[in-house]
């Protein structure tokens, strides 16, 4: 079948099955023409909630179509990418994070999204990149705080808040190799040039950087606010190359330069249309929870969207 014969069959079982197709940023470009909706981790997560229909595909990593499934017990969620995991999901499990909760009594645990449902499960409070800072400020001040899975975001919480919280020891295998260095060498190579940078990098937690006006921490739905709302022409992005899709179609008339030609997260681009279409052909893929379980996962992530 072509290219175009499977969008084709795609978007007519789409109709006949009422579903819609969610997708991340960091999608292959194919794979962000077909999605319905497009968004970061707390979009995607909002849509899940509130699309009107009765099925949705999930093009991402596993994380994100099983927190699509927490949120919408009504509807049926399908992953185009069952085994596509993620760093940061994986550096947690569930009996480690209990064994971190009894070292820590009384201690509030605040999760990134990136976790299984296993590990919300085991959470008080859920975030994204979005909304981390905001509901990390609101917590009440007295209260130990365990931050998981990512300890660059946590980091970089820390710096911004200047809340201190116990970290976890993970992080994002893409996000990671973004160091101080190559931030400094980029800002001496392209001088006065905005960058814009994922928090989950190594480089997010440092106050040189923080307070530099140069440099913008932020999801990637937040990356694409900030070029939108710039008068500015040129752009460096620290963040995964899928996100380049999305920029160059809202902005055709700004440059974008990648921080690195190689932040490329594989997992993300093992969504292919041939899952998409395996999905709403056949049932693939489909994210079955554990109710007792699900509705565990689901108080974090309700507490998230109330904040
Ligand atoms: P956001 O899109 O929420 O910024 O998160 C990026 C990410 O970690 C996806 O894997
Ligand atoms: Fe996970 Fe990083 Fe890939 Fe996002 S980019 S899915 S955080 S490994």
């Amino acid at each position: 079948m072509t290219q175009e014969e499977m969008i084709e069959k795609i978007n007519r079982l789409k109709k006949e099955k009422n579903a819609v197709i969610l997708s991340h940023f960091y999608t292959n470009p194919e794979i962000q023409g077909i999605a319905d909706y497009l968004g970061d981790s707390l979009g995607l997560s909002r849509l899940a909630a509130t699309a009107d229909a009765d099925a949705i595909v999930f093009c991402g990593v596993h994380f994100m179509a099983e927190t699509a499934a927490i949120i919408s017990p009504d509807k049926k969620v399908y992953s185009a990418a069952f085994d596509a995991g993620c760093s940061l999901a994986d550096s947690c499990a569930a009996e480690g994070l209990r064994r971190w909760k009894a070292e820590h009594p009384g201690g509030l645990v605040v999760s990134y999204v990136n976790t299984t449902a296993a590990v919300k499960a085991e959470t008080d409070y859920c975030v994204t990149s979005a909304n981390a800072l905001r509901i990390v400020k609101a917590l009440p001040a007295d209260c130990p705080l365990l931050f998981g899975p990512d300890r660059n975001l946590g980091g970089y919480i820390q710096e911004v808040t200047g809340r201190k919280m116990d970290l976890w020891q993970g992080c994002c295998i893409v996000h990671d190799v973004i160091t101080p260095e190559m931030v400094r060498q980029t800002l001496a190579e392209y001088p006065g040039t905005d960058i814009l940078i994922h928090p989950e990098a190594l480089c997010s937690h440092e106050q040189e950087f923080i307070s530099n006006p140069l440099i913008h921490f932020a999801s990637t739905a937040g990356m694409l606010d900030i070029v939108r709302k710039s008068p500015a022409q040129r752009f460096i992005i620290g963040t995964e190359l899928g996100i380049m899709t999305e920029l160059h179609k809202q902005n055709p008339d700004k440059e974008f330069i990648p921080l690195r030609e190689t932040l490329v997260c594989h997992e993300m681009k093992k969504v292919r249309l041939e899952g998409v279409l395996d999905c709403l052909e056949n049932g693939a893929g489909e994210i079955v929870l554990d109710e007792a379980l699900r509705q565990r996962a689901l108080l974090p992530i309700t507490r998230m969207m109330e904040m």
